[in-house]
């Protein structure tokens, strides 16, 4: 993880559920990702984990009780709230939304809660009976229409022994949930559509043919594009990538249809971008059964050509901003000018084969018209977010 949390100063509080043996897990990803933690526990919460815990996990004092005569001036809602950069409760009790909700004040947490001059983000955890109870959906609703972030809750198996909505998020899901809250939202209500990873081109059920793609860049940029606000569709050929939070994924295998898959959606997108590496060939038929050796010559494949997505999509009478991505050994201005002439697209990203295929790290050319914008050795994910401030930018001019 890189630490995209750096500089942050964050309070956790942690309240009365289960759930809070995650946040355990929790206070050790934000600190991986740079940031310093304090918590802040209910009564309740103590009774689940113990101060020390968190102690130990996060290097600082606990704050439990609003009377803690640890503090000089007694003032420990307000002095721990100045200090963050914002307030995170996780796990989120039913309570404690109740009483965010009708702003009441009565322990630490709620107190500071209450003074706060930073964003509050809360993941809520309970029994699914005690989330779907109009009470708790009724302060749910007061809580985000006063600017509140609710993270999940997320659905599945509960320490009830029920299965529905109601369980907290992943101590992961709420970093990355946290992170894209803190980017800027270059895209809001923008729609992007995203293609990465190979295709492959089956020549039989087993075989086919594909290219060395990782995904690593077209996710990243569809989780960018997502964080700055987009609502994003990735369309994607086989690669063992994690889907990013928030996006909608589709797979597919071979570039046919990838292209389809495409092509349906693309009217109505503000911005396509093809980061897959597709097959410019596939077997003219791919056969029903396995090919087998039979001691005679090897077999020929015949091949034909594939659509250019990329081309197709520019073609539109309305299309979206179009962003192709030009991977060259040698001559790279050259070569991804004259590619992002011959698909008419208003932007291409270069970069060198040599820096930065399969790993965490790279480094990018822009070409518009413009001219040429470096983006110098990064890792993938801070090059996304960089690539979608340009875009956003090109749309702005549009
Ligand atoms: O033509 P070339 O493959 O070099 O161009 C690369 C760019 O075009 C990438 O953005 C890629 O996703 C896109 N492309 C496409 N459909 C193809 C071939 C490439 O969308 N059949």
């Amino acid at each position: 993880m890189t630490m995209e949390l750096q500089g942050k100063h964050i309070v956790l509080g942690v309240t009365g559920g289960i759930a809070a043996y995650k946040a355990a897990e929790l206070v050790r990803l934000l600190g991986k990702a740079g940031a310093t933690v304090q918590v802040v526990m209910t009564e309740g919460a103590t009774h689940f984990v113990t101060p020390v815990t968190f102690q130990a996990l996060s290097g600082r004092t606990v704050y439990t009780d609003q009377w803690d005569g640890r503090i000089g001036n007694n003032m420990a809602h307000i002095d721990l709230s100045r200090e963050a950069d914002l307030i995170l409760v996780a796990p989120a009790s039913a309570d404690f939304l109740a009483k965010v909700a009708h702003g009441l004040a009565d322990d630490l947490l709620t107190t500071m809660v209450l003074a706060r001059d930073c964003p509050l983000l809360a993941a809520p955890a309970m029994n699914r009976q005690m989330w779907e109870n109009p009470a708790t959906q009724r302060n749910a609703a007061t809580l985000r229409s006063d600017n509140i972030t609710l993270l999940g809750p997320g659905c599945g198996d509960q320490a009830c022994g029920e299965t529905g909505d109601g369980r907290m998020l992943e101590a992961a899901e709420i970093v990355e949930d946290l992170v894209a809250f803190l980017q800027p939202k270059a895209l809001a209500g923008k729609k992007v559509l995203i293609t990465a990873g190979p295709t492959f081109e089956a020549l039989d059920p087993v075989r086919g043919i594909t290219n060395l793609s990782s995904g690593k860049m077209g996710f990243a940029l569809a989780r960018a594009a997502r964080e700055a606000g987009a609502e994003v569709t990735l369309v994607c050929g086989p690669v063992s990538q994690p889907t990013p939070r928030g996006v909608s994924r589709i797979n597919v295998t071979g570039a046919l249809e990838m292209h389809n898959t495409v092509m349906e959606r693309a009217a109505g997108q503000d911005v396509f971008i093809g980061v897959a590496a597709v097959a410019d060939y596939r077997p003219k038929a791919a056969a029903e059964h396995k090919i087998k050796k039979d001691g005679s010559a090897p077999p020929a494949i015949e091949l034909v050509q594939n659509p250019d997505i990329l081309a197709d999509v520019a073609a539109l009478s309305q299309p979206p901003l179009c962003v192709g991505f030009a991977a060259e050994s040698r001559n790279l201005a050259e070569y991804a000018e004259k590619k992002r002439r011959a698909k008419k697209i208003p932007l291409i990203v270069g970069n060198l084969i040599q820096d930065g295929f399969g790993g965490e790290e790279n480094k990018l050319t822009l070409f518009d018209d413009n001219g040429q914008t470096p983006l110098p050795v990064r890792p993938k994910m801070d090059l996304a977010r960089a690539l979608v401030v340009h875009i956003a930018g090109l749309l702005d001019q549009r």
